[in-house]
């Protein structure tokens, strides 16, 4: 069986331009959606490199969105725009807006939006000079958490949340004979779930992880996977990720990014079964990407 493969140029003359050279970027998702997060007509450049091309995108309340394409699509980027973080980059901009419970993160105090939409990486980075609870911790000594009205958070209570949030990442029982230890000491899976303790901690209400699992192995992929499951009862999580298998097993809902283009935007079980855009179908099935 011989499979034709596409050069990106074909791929995005096949399934962005009608036979007019006209865009049509219809998108199905996110009409029906109850929105945490909207994204609006978002661009975003680094320098004269424009990588994100103007699209609408909105994040289910409650839910699991994967963002899924090929290297270099624009899913980092996407992100954090969502965050502010984009903006932190040097010759950085971006246009459009972004929305968290239709309020304008970009008219708000930045600090306080990275607060209340976390932020998780792709390679473990626990503070290495910081012990296992320091860490959890860090973040709410640097900026109180949502509940606390930057009021002074005493020790004892600071330790009762570091144990909370290690908990709730799935850690706590892993760590709990040695939390004084350094956060560089546990393993990448212990680490990274480290990390997503110190997210929490700040109380969140919105948890972007950017391929969480890329540097894990299987059985600590499982429990992130696992966890992602228990916190979308709490929070909106919106994960970039590789594997497909991930996105098939964890997601509610998954946006493809192809190019700076949203290309479809479904229900999980539509993208993976019945997708309507043939380069959709091309990148899940593995022919591409
Ligand atoms: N700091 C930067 N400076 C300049 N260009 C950048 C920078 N970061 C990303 N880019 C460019 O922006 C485009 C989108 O990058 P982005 O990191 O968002 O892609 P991605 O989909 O997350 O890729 P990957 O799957 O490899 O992580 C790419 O062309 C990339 O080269
Ligand atoms: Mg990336």
């Amino acid at each position: 069986m011989s499979i034709k493969v596409y050069t990106q140029e074909e791929n995005v003359n096949a399934e962005l331009h009608s036979p007019e050279g006209v865009m049509v970027t219809e998108v199905s998702a996110g009409d029906d959606i109850e929105a945490k997060m909207h994204v609006k007509n978002l661009k975003a450049w680094f320098r004269q490199k424009q990588v994100l091309n103007g699209f609408d995108f909105k994040v289910a309340t409650n839910k699991i969105t994967a963002i899924i394409g090929p290297s270099g699509c624009g899913k980092s980027t996407l992100i954090r725009c969502m965050n502010r973080m984009h903006e932190l980059t040097p010759g950085a901009r971006m246009e459009g807006g972004v929305f968290l419970d239709g309020i304008d993160i970009y008219k708000e105090d930045s600090v306080e939006m990275r607060s209340r939409i976390g932020m998780v990486f792709q390679t473990p980075n626990p503070f290495p000079t910081m012990s296992v609870v320091d860490n959890a911790i860090s973040g709410i000594k640097l900026r109180g958490r949502g509940k606390s009205d930057g009021k002074k958070i005493g020790k004892d209570e600071l330790m009762g949340i570091g144990e909370e949030v290690l908990n709730m990442a799935g850690l706590w029982d892993e760590v709990k004979d040695d939390i004084n230890k350094s956060g560089a000491a546990l393993s990448g899976g212990q680490q990274q779930r480290l990390c997503i303790a110190r997210a929490l901690a700040v109380e969140p209400e919105v948890l972007l992880m950017d391929e969480p699992c890329s540097a894990l192995d299987p059985a600590s992929t499982l429990k992130i996977e696992e966890l992602m499951q228990e916190l979308k009862k709490d929070y909106t999580i919106v994960v970039v990720t590789h594997n497909m298998q991930q996105a098939a097993r964890v997601s509610d809902y998954t946006a493809f990014l192809y190019m700076g283009e949203l290309i479809e935007y479904q229900k999980t079980s539509v993208i993976f079964e019945n997708p309507e855009k043939e380069l959709t179908e091309r990148y899940i099935t593995g022919r591409f990407g």
